[in-house]
């Protein structure tokens, strides 16, 4: 990695009031966790996005869909937080309100890290839902098990409470990253494609207001282009330093 990079997005940080981080799939990939775009162990390798996250994909083959994200599940619940994660958690804990941490990933394990106040514009994997508007007999917790599980009174079926494409992002959400994105002095934008919007966009809206954005990424991105310093490195080995004191 270009050292000069690093000392002067080091530098960024320590002299901003506001730092909005925006993380993607790489953060956690360190920790185990497939991402999506990367060529060969990416999922979007293996299945398509159309089958496993839409809603017609899910209405088309529900136990293939609901079994897939079940696997994933589990494949978290085996994992733990890595570096990165831990140093984006251990600074907002010493920098309390200088640091808005969005996240497009709905693995949890920021959360895990300690990190507080996370802005998942994605959903959480681990959230259940039910498919259609839930009527007076639905409820989560008596859902009749299965592959997925149903309302035992109108058939209702439960699924993932994740954002799939086509489907809004959560309001509330997607307004408070807005407003980081344009109130920081720095944007990191850690282990993202840059590929799927909204959220890309947060990006260009802290280059628009004025503020600097970095990407760290061992890989080009989309988002290079916007940013004033690439840094060419993985999360786990580059955000402790970066974010020391
Ligand atoms: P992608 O899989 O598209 O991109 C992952 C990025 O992480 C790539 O640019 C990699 O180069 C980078 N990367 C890999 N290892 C890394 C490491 N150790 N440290 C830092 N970066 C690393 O994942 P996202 O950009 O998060 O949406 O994808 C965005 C959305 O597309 C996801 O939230 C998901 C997907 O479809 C939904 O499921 C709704």
């Amino acid at each position: 990695m270009d050292g000069t990079s690093f000392d002067t997005v080091k530098t960024w940080v320590q002299q901003a009031h506001h730092i909005a981080v925006l993380t993607g799939a790489g953060i956690s990939a360190e920790s185990g966790v497939p991402t999506f775009r990367d060529a060969q162990t990416g999922y979007w390798a293996q299945v398509s996005p159309e089958d496993m996250a839409t809603e017609a994909g899910f209405r088309a083959h529900p136990q293939r869909v609901w079994d897939w994200y079940q696997y994933r599940r589990d494949l978290l619940a085996g994992v733990l937080p890595n570096a990165g994660h831990q140093a984006l958690a251990v600074f907002q804990q010493q920098h309390p309100d200088r640091l808005t941490l969005i996240t497009q990933n709905v693995d949890g394990l920021h959360q895990r890290a300690g990190s507080s106040a996370v802005l998942c514009l994605h959903g959480d994997i681990f959230e259940d839902r039910w498919l259609e508007p839930p009527r007076e007999c639905c409820r989560i917790d008596h859902a009749v098990p299965g592959h997925p599980p149903h309302c035992a009174g109108c058939c209702n079926r439960v699924r993932p409470g994740v954002v799939w494409f086509g489907e809004s992002l959560p309001s509330a959400k997607l307004d408070a990253a807005q407003c980081a994105a344009e109130r920081c002095d720095v944007m990191l934008v850690v282990g993202t494609a840059g590929a799927v919007y909204p959220a890309a966009r947060l990006a260009h809206v802290t280059r628009a207001a004025g503020g600097r954005v970095a990407v760290l990424n061992p890989s080009p991105s989309a988002l290079d282009g916007v940013a004033h310093r690439v840094l060419r490195g993985t999360a786990a080995s580059v955000l402790p330093s970066l974010l020391a004191d």
